[in-house]
């Protein structure tokens, strides 16, 4: 196969990923992707860096095996934890990756900020030299969130579960009005409404999404990678769990966050689900 006509690998270590796969697939409306959700060893937020370091290196090798001509790291923890590491290892491949998206909400003038994401994500030194960077005259308040990913993984059976520790969570945070939340995990966009339920605040929310396709476009448009066309348009969905539920999640996620947003893009002709 042509490298132009490849698919581009997106990789979280679960569900979480698809958040982000939405805007990849509208705003590359000629790509296919391979997305491979690590649910099988999900959540990584609290793992060791290194136990991420080595999921995250056996995803790239499970996706080069679908000859990915771009590599998306969809989860913020195995970004912080993996990236420069994996850039190391793969020189040829093209590897843009999630990080929480504190710097947009400045450049947005953004006064008080509140930063969710895991712990991992939060204590690795990428995120500390940005938070040290953007302090001083405005307010950043971080806010590790155990357990949320891992509740947000089981799908709608445990929105309860999700509310309360959401609740929990929350109540602990300054009491700040926030003007800006950076949703710095992916899993956490699928429960943004009820995030926004306990900040009266009304605060603008960032994932850095759009800037991470804008980026993975310029990189694939330098090496001259970017498809211009593409009548049948095809996705794959991979995941480690053996759990059928898991796979279901990733397709109704991605359909209807998909289908709610089509105006970038054109519905995929081909979906398809396997177990890996
Ligand atoms: N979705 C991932 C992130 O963006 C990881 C969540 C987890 O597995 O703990 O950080």
């Amino acid at each position: 196969m042509n490298k132009v006509d490849s698919p581009i690998g997106v990789f979280d270590s679960g569900v979480g990923g698809i958040s982000t796969l939405k805007v990849l697939a509208t705003m590359l409306p000629h790509e296919d992707f391979v997305f491979f959700g690590d649910s099988g060893n999900a959540p990584y937020g609290e793992k060791r860096r290194e136990e991420v370091q080595r999921l995250t290196d056996n995803a790239v090798q499970k996706l080069l095996k679908h000859h990915i001509k771009g590599m998306v790291i969809a989860c913020n923890t195995a970004t912080s934890a993996a990236k420069p590491m994996l850039i190391e290892r793969y020189p040829d491949l093209t590897i843009v990756g999630i990080e929480p998206a504190l710097k947009e909400a400045v450049d947005n003038g953004a006064r008080n900020i509140l930063v969710m994401a895991t712990p991992l994500t939060l204590a690795m030194p990428k995120f500390q030299k940005q938070l040290h960077l953007f302090s001083g005259e405005r307010h950043i308040e971080t806010l590790p969130c155990s357990g949320l990913a891992g509740l947000i993984e089981c799908g709608a059976q445990r929105l309860d579960d999700v509310r309360d520790l959401l609740r929990r969570l929350l109540s602990t945070t300054s009491g700040t009005r926030f003007d800006a939340v950076v949703l710095g995990c992916t899993h956490y966009p699928f429960v943004k409404k009820l995030i926004a339920d306990y900040i009266p605040s009304q605060p603008r929310f960032y994932t850095g999404y759009e800037g991470l396709t804008r980026h993975l476009t310029h990189l694939l448009g330098d090496a001259k990678l970017l498809r211009t066309s593409n009548p049948d348009r095809h996705i794959e969905f991979l995941s480690s769990s053996v759990n059928p539920h898991e796979t279901d999640l990733y397709r109704e996620l991605f359909t209807s966050s998909f289908e709610s947003s089509t105006q970038f893009g054109r519905p995929y002709t081909y979906l398809s689900i396997s177990h890996e």
